[in-house]
């Protein structure tokens, strides 16, 4: 079996395709993912319907002409359901309108494997459980389908009651807009997805952070203004072309569109930032995802009502560095 793949043939189309039409989708939530999720499907011929609470979203899926029902009654209706609610509400709503509802031999689609994993949505015994975990931000879904563009996910079996649940997983694949020029579908794991998204949360995405405010405390004490160093981190735009050309030209490889000076203080400097302790940091974050220790603890905030989370948004927002940028963010009329 392929791990990746970018296309369908025909033939292949024509027979994944019998496993879901003439079903009924059920999309549950409308918001970054269900929009684009549920536009590009109805596009591609699928009858699709939302399931949603009263909401402004519920109202603009009606603005769209699909017809919304309450989520309980959706999942009556569906035959497949797409599960596009935020994550953290996933157990309880599911607990309340979902599980019961589901019919014998429906199809539950997961956009990422957080839940499923973890065991904390009751999926009944009786339907298909799959992951289709876009690599994409909702919105990007829609415009690149509109421009004919595909994008990446990470995909999966859970559970195949039926036993054509590979079929529905490549057919709905399709009909989210995947196998587009540029996309890709990864074959995955709902224990991988968790891994690798929660792995980026945990090591490099906060410590970039964290690093900038510590390159910002040094350089500020060392007489830099705070505007040269805000621009200089990531105000100017230039952290954003380093990353396209990372998408486009490579890790590595991107290197090249750097002067020589700046090659050499990245590939000799570089280094310290990951040596055998850094390893260990990242290896003891990966243990905390996978034996479900940072999924307890994240429970566990939940249910205090987010009160260390909180404190921690705010002890982080206090920084002179956030006045400092709140200065230079007007003044470059980004904001009010
Ligand atoms: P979102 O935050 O845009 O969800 C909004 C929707 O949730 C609305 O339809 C709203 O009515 C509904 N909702 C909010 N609170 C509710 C409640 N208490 N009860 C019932 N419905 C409620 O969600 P998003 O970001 O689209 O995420 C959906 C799924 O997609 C998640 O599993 C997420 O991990 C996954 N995902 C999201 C990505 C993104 O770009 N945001 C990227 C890849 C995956």
């Amino acid at each position: 079996m392929d791990r990746l793949i970018t296309n369908l043939t025909e033939e292949q189309k024509q027979k994944v395709w019998k496993s879901i039409k003439d079903k009924t989708v059920a999309v549950i939530g409308y918001g970054n993912q269900g929009r684009s999720q549920a536009l590009n499907m109805h596009d591609n011929g699928l009858n699709v319907i939302i399931g949603n609470v009263k909401d402004k979203y519920a109202e603009q899926a009606e603005k769209d002409g699909f017809k919304v029902y309450s989520i309980d009654e959706a999942a009556k209706k569906g035959d497949i359901l797409f599960i596009l609610i935020p994550d953290e509400i996933q157990p309880k709503v599911f607990e309340q309108d979902i599980s019961k509802n589901i019919k014998e031999g429906s199809t539950i689609i997961f956009a990422s494997g957080y839940n499923y994993y973890y065991g904390l949505v009751n999926v009944p015994e009786k339907a298909n459980v799959l992951m289709i975990a876009p690599r994409m931000i909702g919105f990007g879904i829609r415009d690149l389908f509109l421009k004919g563009q595909g994008f990446p996910v990470l995909i999966a079996v859970g559970k195949d009651y039926t036993k054509d649940a590979e079929d529905q997983l490549l057919a709905l694949t399709d009909a989210i807009g995947v196998f587009k020029p540029n996309g890709v579908a990864v074959r995955s794991s709902f224990r991988e997805e968790t891994l690798v998204d929660l792995l980026t949360e945990h090591t490099w995405a906060g410590a970039i952070l964290y690093i900038f405010r510590a390159y910002y405390e040094v350089a500020t004490e060392l007489g830099a203004s705070p505007e040269a160093v805000i621009l200089e981190l990531y105000a100017s735009g230039e952290l954003e072309e380093i990353a396209r050309s990372m998408k486009e030209q490579g890790l590595f490889k991107q290197l090249k569109n750097h002067s020589r000076t700046s090659q050499y203080g990245q590939l000799t400097r570089g280094p310290k930032f990951a040596d055998e302790r850094i390893k260990e940091i990242i290896k003891n974050e990966a243990m905390d995802i996978l034996n479900g220790a940072f999924a307890k603890e994240w429970t566990l905030e939940m249910q205090s009502g987010f009160i260390h989370f909180n404190k921690l948004y705010e002890l982080a927002t206090e920084h002179p560095m956030e006045k400092e940028e709140e200065k230079l963010y007007r003044t470059l009329g980004r904001k009010k």
